[in-house]
């Protein structure tokens, strides 16, 4: 399967030299291999902010076609995307709602989280107006005060969810606020109360809602017991993991690639500073190319000074500023021709640059390196 992702630039059908790679077979093994870890649970992976920078609509149709029984996403628009271009697959969209985006998600068959009882009554109304049954994730806030109802005030919107006529009550869960860190106390508490709240059900020997869930990439990793019946993988799936320090419990491996191509081979003397700010010179004579890759497109500025690229199978430091739409490479007194591939992000001849090499030069995390790789940038299924 080879097809490019919308929208993209392509002047007769060339598309730009500095691309996106996803390999879809490594997003199916990575997304058995979490199966098979938390078997007998089901698996969502997480498609929000443009799948993680893979291409919503393209990850989303290669999971349906693989039998992914549920599709996370954050914002209703994601949702409606994704059916608008067929996805039949249950969507959890992820994040809080306003009232009147309540039609929006029954017209298209998603399935909202309620975060109050507040927007259960509105749930309620909207789909007794409209004739049909909602679909409905209640939210518990365990200790990420971002949204959900709290734990410790959990039970009238439990009784709430129950006396609604028009709701399914598919699902109840919470998000864990640091499982990435190697100290657990913290998630642990969560995890209590979490279990503490879903108690309700059974003092009252009612069934709880049948998808129970909490488990993030990290807490896949590091906490199984946290695993319920559902878990909720983003950066796991996607073959990265959350930090260096993190356990590799599940292996899996990046399905992307960050790559571009020389447009330009030039020598550089002594004391000719490169790029903005003059902010890099050399004190001897360099070899170097321009590759047209910069902060427009996600390659983030502050990694000026300190990101590597792979060229010819070698690592080569980019030297003065990142531009926004250009870097120079300094090859020293190698060679390189225009045209030759520069991995920004992937493997080359045996050497590998990762998204947590990019995080680390530019100071953040792996999530926020994909999810800003701009639109602009192509993205090629292989
Ligand atoms: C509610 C919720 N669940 C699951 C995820 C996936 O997280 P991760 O990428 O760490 O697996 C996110 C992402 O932030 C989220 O907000």
């Amino acid at each position: 399967m080879s097809l490019i992702n919308q929208p993209t630039i392509s002047t007769n059908g060339i598309v730009r030299p500095t691309l996106v790679e996803v390999e879809l077979g490594r997003l199916k093994e990575n997304f058995t291999a979490i199966c098979q870890h938390v078997a007998p649970a089901k698996v969502m992976p997480i498609l929000k902010a443009n799948a993680y920078g893979h291409g919503l609509v393209p990850v989303a149709q290669w999971m349906e076609s693989l039998g992914a029984d549920y599709i996370g996403v954050a914002v209703l628009e994601e949702g409606i995307l994704l059916r608008e271009q067929g996805i039949q697959t249950p969507i959890l969209v992820l994040g809080g709602i306003l009232g009147n985006q309540v039609p929006g998600f029954l017209k298209h068959n998603l399935t909202i989280t309620a975060s109050s009882a507040e927007k259960l009554c509105q749930i309620e109304e909207a789909a007794e107006q409209l004739g049909v049954r909602a679909r409905v994730h209640l939210k518990i806030d365990t200790g990420m005060e971002r949204v959900g109802v709290h734990y410790y005030s959990a039970e009238s919107f439990l009784e709430t969810a129950l006396k609604c006529r028009h709701i399914d009550l598919e699902g109840i869960y919470s998000h864990f606020a640091n499982a990435d860190e190697l100290d657990l106390t913290h998630a642990r508490l969560q995890l209590e109360r979490f279990l503490e709240v879903l108690s309700f059900y059974e003092k009252r020997s009612l069934p709880p809602p049948p998808l129970r869930h909490m488990a993030n990439s990290p807490a896949i990793l590091q906490l199984p017991e946290a695993t319920f019946d559902l878990v909720r993988p983003g950066l796991l799936f996607y073959g990265v993991y959350p930090s260096r320090e993190m356990p590799r419990t599940v292996a899996v491996q990046p399905a992307l690639s960050w790559k571009s191509r020389v447009v330009y081979f030039k020598v550089i003397q002594p004391g000719h500073p490169v790029g903005y700010g003059s902010a890099w010179q050399t004190d001897h004579m360099v070899r170097a190319v321009t590759v047209p890759v910069g902060y427009g497109d996600g390659y983030f500025r502050n990694m000026s000074g300190k990101a590597q690229v792979l060229l010819r199978g070698k690592r080569y430091p980019v030297v003065g500023r990142i531009s926004m739409d250009q870097v120079v490479v300094n090859i020293e007194w190698d060679s390189a021709y225009n045209d030759d591939e520069v991995v920004l992000i992937g493997e080359m001849g045996g050497e590998a640059i990762t998204c947590q090499d990019l995080a680390d030069w530019a100071g953040t995390i792996p999530y926020e390196i994909l999810t800003n790789i701009n639109t602009r940038v192509p993205r090629i299924y292989i």
